[in-house]
């Protein structure tokens, strides 16, 4: 069977990362885009010459022109800028809106099987938009946030109980920002709900409330951190087990920016919440009960994405 080809929309950093992850697990092989010459076909041939010391049969290709992504199984976009400061959220609306129209439109030309990841901020309105752009079906264009947000609550969680991360479930629900939703009563310390594990003394109650308030300001952590620019490591790994899920049916249920049309509530907008990803796309969304403490925060996150997406239409009346 052909290796499944998986399309780099952004060859920054995140990008590149994602090229050199997909390249070690022998995911696909990788074709690396972007508006910058040189730089993805220089990333793509570094990360191919390492593959002879990995040992994975893939390529990988750089690319400026969208006819080398013809035929991609998943499109994983990071293109567009980063927030400045100085840069309103308009400001920064304005120019990732048209970076997705044309990725978008690229995807629509020569991709339209695949099942699209798209990472560029701010989240859920760009992939939102990124949909309506390239007019994909619903459920084949979903957004990375939850997967992150969820890792950051998991990796806060081991470090603190002391319990392998891998018996450590954690989910974060909502918008990605600040207001995001990290579902207490939900996420476990090996099998104990979280006010289980405060009750049976695995970390004080302050302890908990403090990691969901780092939780909610996890990305900022890593700028401060960094100066530069932002996470790439934590983002790149969690599309890549979206894509993976994709790729090989795994079904696995993972925190997504999808699509809603009447679960939680809610209609003709992304937001993040579990969903099952299987060969399908999203086959599924997973609804978790809510208490009225965590609706009202999910209504305030889900207030904030709305405003992102009515923030889209009035800069782009195509989307209106
Ligand atoms: N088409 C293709 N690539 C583009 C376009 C475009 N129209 N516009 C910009 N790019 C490319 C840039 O040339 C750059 O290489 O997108 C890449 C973005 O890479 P970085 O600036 O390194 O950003 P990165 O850290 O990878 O984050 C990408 O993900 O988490 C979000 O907020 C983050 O929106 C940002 C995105």
């Amino acid at each position: 069977m052909a290796r499944a080809k998986i399309a780099l929309i952004g060859a920054g950093m995140i990008g590149g990362t994602l090229a050199h992850v997909a390249a070690r697990e022998a995911l696909g092989d990788v074709i690396l885009f972007d508006i910058a010459e040189g730089m993805p076909q220089g990333k793509a041939l570094d990360i191919a010459e390492a593959t002879a010391v990995i040992g994975t049969d893939v390529s990988l290709k750089g690319a400026n022109a969208y006819e080398d992504i013809a035929g991609a199984d998943v499109c994983i976009v990071t293109a567009g800028v980063p927030r400045k400061p100085g840069m309103s959220r308009d400001d920064l609306i304005g120019i990732n809106l048209k970076v997705m129209k044309a990725v978008g439109e690229g995807i629509k030309a020569h991709a339209p099987n695949a099942f699209v990841i798209c990472i560029t901020n701010p989240l859920d309105a760009m992939v939102w938009a990124l949909q309506k752009f390239s007019g994909l079906p619903k459920e084949k264009v979903v957004g990375m946030a939850g997967v992150l947000d969820s890792a950051r609550f998991a990796y806060f969680l081991a470090e603190k109980t002391g319990v392998s991360i891998q018996d450590i479930h954690a989910w974060t629900l909502g918008g990605h920002g600040d207001d995001m939703v990290p579902m207490v009563r939900h996420s476990t310390v090996g099998g104990l709900s979280l006010p289980d594990a405060v009750s049976a003394g695995m970390l004080s109650q302050g302890e908990l409330d403090a990691i969901v308030e780092r939780t909610r300001k996890g990305g900022g952590e890593i700028v401060a951190l960094l100066k530069t620019g932002s996470a790439f490591y934590a983002p790149a790994e969690s599309a890549i087990a979206m894509a993976r899920s994709y790729l090989l049916d795994q079904k696995r249920v993972l925190p997504c920016a999808v699509w809603l049309s009447g679960e939680y509530g809610l209609s003709d907008l992304y937001v993040g919440v579990p969903a099952l990803i299987g060969a399908n796309g999203v086959e599924k969304v997973i609804e978790f009960s809510t208490n009225d403490d965590e609706k009202a925060m999910f209504k305030k996150s889900v207030e904030s994405v709305q405003g992102l997406i009515q923030a889209c239409k009035d800069i782009d009346a195509s989307l209106a």
